[in-house]
């Protein structure tokens, strides 16, 4: 463990597990000083203005988690989110994403890539991490870290097939599965 900030790519940014569980669960968190310094970066392929994606989960927020809203917290958290379009299946989108984290990242940061994806998608979206220097590790005791999370059913997991996951660790990682 170590005490720098983390920024957080949500892949499948659009979706539904995204607005329903994600975004209320770290508005959340948030509220209650749980969290360490944070930026959230979106993806998916639908556009979006970074306000527009803000606007899109305040929404969401009403919806699925309405006694958690507080206009100041939410403008202070919102300001911590950014939306990037891109296709899960195309390198020089992952680039993209590179770029703005790049951006905004001013000091040694932790990184966490939150597949809200399709499982089909999982071991492409790895490679391609691994493949645009996403996924690099550093070395060294108090180097941030670079995790990936994959929330999905274990009895969905084991579809994914078996080679597909043994290549994807060829740049992990840990990647952990949430039931
Ligand atoms: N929803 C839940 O409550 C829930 C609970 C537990 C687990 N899960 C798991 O979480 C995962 C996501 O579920 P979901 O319900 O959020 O599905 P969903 O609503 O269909 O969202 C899928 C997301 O993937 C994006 N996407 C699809 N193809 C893409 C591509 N080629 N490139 C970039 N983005 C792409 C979609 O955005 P665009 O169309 O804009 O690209 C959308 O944001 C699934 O594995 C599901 O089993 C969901």
């Amino acid at each position: 463990m170590n005490n720098h900030p983390i920024s957080i790519v949500i892949f499948g940014a659009s979706g539904d597990l995204t607005q329903r569980k994600l975004i209320p669960a770290l508005f959340n968190l948030y509220q209650k000083d749980r969290l360490p310094e944070i930026r959230i970066i979106g993806t998916s392929r639908s556009v979006f203005s970074d306000q527009e994606f803000r606007d899109r989960l305040l929404e969401s927020i009403h919806k699925f988690s309405p006694d958690s809203y507080h206009e100041k917290s939410w403008n202070e958290f919102s300001q911590f989110v950014y939306y990037r379009s891109g296709n899960l299946t195309e390198q020089q989108d992952y680039q993209k994403i590179a770029e703005t984290l790049t951006e905004l990242e001013i000091k040694p940061t932790n990184r966490l890539y939150y597949l809200a994806i399709s499982p089909e998608f999982y071991h492409e979206t790895v490679l391609h991490l691994g493949k645009s220097g996403l996924a690099r590790q550093k070395s060294g005791v108090n180097a941030p870290w670079t995790h990936v999370i994959v929330e999905n059913l274990m009895a969905k997991i084991w579809r994914v097939p078996k080679s597909s996951m043994r290549l994807s660790t060829k740049y992990l990682l840990k990647i952990r599965f949430i039931e």
